[in-house]
């Protein structure tokens, strides 16, 4: 004949079944995933709109680049568009053209030529604020740039700190462009709506 395993329930097994499932209980009260909660805090704060306006120093040549090649394709070298090339940036951010002027942050991320047809660029970026009360907010940017039109309009996604809820726009023009280096500045209009 099998065993039968026996369990003896002592006084003190009970308590211990007790407080274990009670406690339990608790925890999954006070641990909720998610809940809503009231407006109220946020709509008693003033929606602000913020103008930015910097200088983008896109480098590639000599010692210090500030855009690397990462990854390509095998066909992106007979590419006219350079489709399929990911780049990724820690651009300085400059108050003026001058590249040794102000440094107002930078522009950290990746650009991916992303167009087999024309030249057209995916931009997946933050721009990391460093100056004044902006010192340690961001900006998330995501768009497409096509960098050979005058003007580019690429949405702002998101941000942190001051930027909180962020949404807006970002205007881009090439300012300065070498042909033989690909060194770029590029000044940035941004307009963003936050908290
Ligand atoms: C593409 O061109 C670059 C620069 O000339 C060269 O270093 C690289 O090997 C080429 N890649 C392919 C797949 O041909
Ligand atoms: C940039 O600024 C530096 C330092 O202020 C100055 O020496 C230089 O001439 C300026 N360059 C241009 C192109 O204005
Ligand atoms: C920005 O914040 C960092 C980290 O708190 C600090 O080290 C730096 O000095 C600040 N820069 C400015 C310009 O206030």
């Amino acid at each position: 004949m099998a065993a039968t395993p026996v369990v003896t329930l002592t006084p003190s097994t009970i308590v211990t079944i007790i407080i274990f499932f009670s406690s339990a209980f608790v925890l999954a009260n006070s641990e909720q995933f998610a809940r809503e909660l009231h407006r109220n805090k946020l709509d008693q704060k003033r929606e602000k709109l913020t103008h930015l306006h910097f200088y983008f120093h896109d480098i590639l040549s000599g010692a210090n680049p500030t855009a690397v090649d990462v990854a390509q394709a095998a066909t992106t070298n007979a590419s006219a568009t350079g489709f399929g090339l990911v780049r990724v940036m820690d651009e300085p951010l400059t108050e003026s053209q001058n590249l040794s002027s102000k440094q107002v942050g930078r522009a950290q991320g990746i650009y991916t030529s992303a167009d087999s047809r024309t030249v057209g660029l995916l931009m997946v970026l933050n721009f990391e604020f460093t100056e004044g009360k902006y010192n340690g907010s961001t900006l998330s940017l995501l768009g497409r740039n096509a960098v050979l039109s005058g003007v580019r309009e690429m949405p702002i996604v998101g941000g942190s700190g001051l930027f909180r809820y962020a949404t807006g726009y970002a205007q881009a023009k090439t300012r300065e462009f070498d042909p033989a280096t690909g060194n770029a500045i590029v000044e940035y209009n941004v307009f963003a709506r936050h908290y």
